[in-house]
């Protein structure tokens, strides 16, 4: 099986990379499914209802997300609807929404996907370990076959994780920061990873952001508003090749699209 795992789609620009790139990939690749972070879909943050039906259509089978999903109200009860948009797993009990998923495939291969946002500079969420883990095992009942999207500020938590669930899963990807990694491997344990694989939306910027604008709010610490920025179009995420009678990975590999 061939999974295509998108970094973090940020607003209309990478909406637009989306729909250009993912079925030019697809076809070229061979990919069976397409997991994207869509947590800054909307306007460079949140996500709606219409935002999340557009990316279905272009080719994305599961959405994943992480902090910014709550920004938008209107998205709030269709996370308790669609089974395929993910919230992240690790929030209170109660909390709109579903933190995994198990995905059929057009050849009948089913995949878990499991949804973690870290904890270390950001919000003070449940563990994503102990949360992660008991995920994990509830979904190997179900199939071997199983991505962890680790949405996370820091790159000692992604690693530990990885050490954590290694062997358990069959990939782990790392989301949030928008800036990838050179540290995509696969374990002799068989659980592909990679830190971060960065973001899919406007390269020419902070983030997704106009500079300028960051800048100033760097300068001043005043509250600033931030602009999508335009320019250099990019994809960027991994394809992961997995056995799908072990669950095993295969290989990893990143992939950068550039859109004109
Ligand atoms: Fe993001
Ligand atoms: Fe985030």
């Amino acid at each position: 099986m061939k999974l295509l795992f998108i970094g973090d789609i940020v607003g209309e620009p990478g909406r637009h990379v989306i729909r250009e790139a993912v079925p030019r990939i697809k076809k070229r690749e061979s990919i069976d499914v397409v997991v994207a972070n869509c947590e800054n879909a909307a306007g460079g943050s949140g996500l709606t209802p219409e935002i999340a039906d557009e990316l279905f259509r272009y080719g994305v089978n599961i959405l994943t997300s992480g902090d910014h999903i709550w920004k938008r109200k209107e998205i709030v009860d269709v996370l308790d609807v669609n089974p395929y948009i993910l919230r992240p797993l690790n929030y209170p009990p109660n909390v709109p929404g579903n933190g995994s998923c198990v995905y059929k495939t057009e050849d009948g291969l089913q995949i878990g996907v499991i949804n973690l946002v870290g904890r270390v500079f950001m919000e003070a969420v449940d563990c994503p370990f102990r949360g992660g883990m008991a995920e994990v095992e509830k979904l190997r009942k179900r199939t071997q076959i199983i991505l962890v999207d680790i949405h996370a500020e820091a790159t000692s938590e992604k690693i530990a994780l990885s050490y954590y669930l290694d062997g358990l899963v069959s990939a782990i990807c790392g989301t949030h920061t928008h800036v990838p990694t050179a540290d995509e491997k696969v374990t002799a344990n068989g659980t592909a990873y990679i830190t971060d694989v960065g973001m899919t939306g406007p390269h020419k910027s902070v983030i997704g952001r106009k500079p300028e604008q960051i800048i100033t709010r760097f300068i001043t610490q005043l509250p600033t508003r931030f602009q999508m920025a335009e320019e250099d179009l990019r994809l960027q995420g991994a394809i992961i090749d997995i056995d799908e009678k072990t669950g095993k990975a295969n290989s990893i590999k990143r992939v950068e699209e550039k859109v004109g």
